[in-house]
């Protein structure tokens, strides 16, 4: 019996993947570079591997699926996926569906769709969240590509995603790259998520100087209020753990420099490329960089002396009441700029991205699924938005929640506790919110040095001052 669908790469997310579709009732051939590791997948699939048909080579991967064959791509984002669609094409035959599902850059996904133009293959371009327990169980799916290649793998993609209240977490978002974008603006956000978690974690370990057993509990209570989301789930629970070797908190014994793969580098760069403000996420992409900068640190310290000697008592149970809301106000924040890029993208490349039903797919399954996510939703359901901090519904949660956040950031700054996407995140408000701004001095500046001219707000067309007389 043929299989339905292909897979090639099995490494922790094409395998899981692959046994995900086996689970869901579609027979898999799948293929990797080694064998060694086709072989040792299948000895691991247990009852599954019935559905599975592992294949030495890319002919017998071909050979052994129904046409026209939808496959899926797993390898690492970048010169593999060229090398393997260039590796495929001659074996494929028209109608045949090549489907992309690493963390591609959607350029790459752009330019792949008009390389393969022309040819009878067709390609989507699809982001996947939800590591490795997403692929097992149920990722959520942002689809790119052709609305009749989406029709085509409908199905078998909505039997594996991940479901919120019966509702799939897949679409298709549009054409070429769209997938892929959105999967990059959900990074970006995955980040500043992370790093406005790991700021409050920062002011409640060196202000209000918690034990991690205690933050872990502050955590997890918050994961049953408004904050209810995966990311702090997890956060309580890393907090909780101890180190098997010595006894510590497991996070004490972490190294305290972050990776990154580059796919929330990517959001800020196409952000700006937009000239779309994205702070919160553009700050939590530098605290990544400046956190590698170790030994910089440590020498700068030496120089400066520790930041901080934290807060006295009764200060730090105000921080600490303050913390939730300042967290919300924040996170509203960056998420209406990953939001407000996707806007300006969808516009650029007119995709006509489904804001709506992207915060509705991004509900479970993916790193970033949260209540929240209800919330925006119905935001975008409301009515057009340009803004989600514009938004009616966002309105009063903003004035609820940006004293607590001003707060916190006024404690944070004078205690020397660094919280970089807090404070863009307030700034941005502060900015977003201020009908005149201070750019009127700028375009003084400008036209000053370089004459650039400038509007008046009493009078049209362009403008010079008398400097200098
Ligand atoms: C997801 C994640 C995932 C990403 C990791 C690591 O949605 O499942 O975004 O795709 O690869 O989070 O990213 P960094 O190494 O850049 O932190």
């Amino acid at each position: 019996q043929q299989a339905e669908i292909g897979l090639i790469g099995l490494g922790v997310m094409g395998s899981n993947l692959a046994l995900n579709i086996a689970e869901n009732g579609y027979r898999v051939a799948v293929w990797n570079r080694t064998t060694e590791r086709t072989s040792r997948f299948v000895e691991t699939a247990g009852a599954l591997a019935d559905m599975i048909v592992p294949c030495e080579t890319l002919e017998d991967l071909v050979a052994a699926i129904r046409p026209p064959r939808p496959i899926i791509l797993m390898v690492q984002a970048g010169a593999a996926v060229d090398e393997q669609i260039a590796a495929l094409r001659p074996l494929l035959s028209a109608d045949d569906i090549l489907i992309d599902a690493g963390n591609a850059n959607f350029r790459d996904t752009m330019r792949r769709f008009s390389e393969l133009d022309g040819s009878s293959l067709t390609f989507i371009g699809m982001g996947v969240s939800g590591g490795e327990e997403g692929a097992r169980h149920g990722p959520s799916i942002m689809v790119g590509g052709t609305r009749a290649s989406w029709l085509r793998v409908k199905a078998v993609l909505t039997a594996i995603s991940a479901k919120y209240q019966d509702a799939p977490c897949v679409a298709w978002l549009g054409t070429d790259g769209a997938g892929h974008f959105v999967k990059t603006i959900h990074n970006g956000i995955e980040y500043a998520d992370m790093q406005m978690i790991a700021e409050i974690y920062g002011m409640l370990r060196d202000g209000a100087r918690l034990d991690t057993d205690a933050m872990a509990r502050l955590f997890e209570r918050w994961n049953g209020g408004r904050l209810e989301s995966y990311l702090i789930e997890i956060t309580a629970k890393v907090l909780t753990e101890a180190d098997p070797a010595t006894g510590r908190p497991m996070v004490d014994v972490i190294v305290d420099s972050a990776g990154q793969k580059g796919t929330g580098r990517w959001a800020v760069i196409e952000a700006q490329m937009m000239g779309v403000p994205a702070t919160a996420i553009e700050a939590a992409v530098a605290a990544r960089g400046l956190s590698a900068l170790m030994a910089e640190r440590g020498a700068a310290e030496a120089l400066y002396g520790t930041p901080t000697k934290g807060f006295e008592r009764a200060e730090g149970r105000n921080a600490i009441d303050d913390l939730e809301l300042a967290l919300f106000a924040g996170k509203i924040a960056a998420y209406a700029q990953g939001f407000a890029v996707m806007e300006a993208a969808s516009k650029e490349f007119d995709w006509g991205l489904p804001m709506a039903t992207i915060a509705r797919i991004w509900r479970a399954g993916c790193i970033i699924r949260s209540q929240f996510l209800d919330t925006i939703a119905e935001a975008f359901e409301d009515g057009d938005v340009a803004n989600l901090l514009a938004a009616p519904r966002f309105v009063d949660l903003m004035k609820e929640s940006v004293p607590a956040l001003r707060r916190t950031v006024a404690r944070a700054a004078l205690a020397g506790i660094p919280v970089p996407a807090l404070s863009a995140a307030l700034a941005y408000f502060d900015a977003y919110r201020a009908a005149r701004g201070t750019a009127n001095l700028i375009q003084a500046q400008r036209d000053f040095f370089g004459a650039h001219g400038f509007e008046r707000i009493d009078a049209s067309g362009a403008h010079h001052g008398p400097w200098g007389g």
